[in-house]
């Protein structure tokens, strides 16, 4: 029998550097209405970027940008891999988990790396790029998608546009 530990359930995340930011090609306009899950997702990343120290703008729901997250989403779950899309254009949040994860809580995980970045010499301690994607100033947009992965995992992907984690800038 092989052996478990106690955690029954295991979390990863990755976030994504945008190095430069190269032009989006433009997807075709959405064929059905914001869903209503959206808030799900907005609510938990306008809450962190309101308690930055100089209050963030909220991001709104971006439909062309959650239709490339489920795409990707469902390519990813035939294995549940924590894998970047390499997306252009985009930043990307991931979070994967062996069992069932909300999207609340995949986002409040990302910006539970809040106490890493630190401000005055905006350097991550540890992990922080989730947090500073999620609080990036000049992000203004988001779409998500969550799947459940054939191995019973789950896989949730946020991608941002315009992209955060621009190298020499600061999130806010
Ligand atoms: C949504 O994202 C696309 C890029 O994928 C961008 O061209 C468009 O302006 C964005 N819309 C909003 C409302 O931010």
């Amino acid at each position: 029998m092989t052996t478990i530990s106690n955690l029954s359930v295991a979390i990863f995340l990755l976030s994504v550097v945008s190095v430069t930011q190269i032009c989006w090609a433009t997807l075709p306009a959405p064929a059905f209405p914001v869903p209503d899950d959206t808030l799900q997702w907005l609510v938990p990343h306008n809450i962190a970027r309101q308690q930055t120290f100089t209050g963030e703008p909220p991001l709104v729901w971006n439909e062309t940008v959650a239709e490339f997250a489920r795409k990707y989403a469902q390519e990813r779950s035939v294995d549940c891999k924590l894998v970047h899309s390499h997306v252009q254009g985009l930043g990307e949040n991931l979070a994967m988990s062996t069992r069932d994860l909300s999207p609340t809580k995949a986002v409040e995980m990302w910006v539970g790396e809040k106490p890493d970045y630190d401000v005055v010499n905006n350097n991550c301690k540890k992990m922080c790029g989730h947090y500073t994607q999620v609080v990036w100033t000049g992000t203004r947009s988001v779409g998500c998608a969550k799947v459940r992965c054939q191995n019973g995992g789950t896989f949730i992907g946020c991608n941002y546009y315009p992209p955060g984690n621009v190298i020499g800038f600061r999130p806010f």
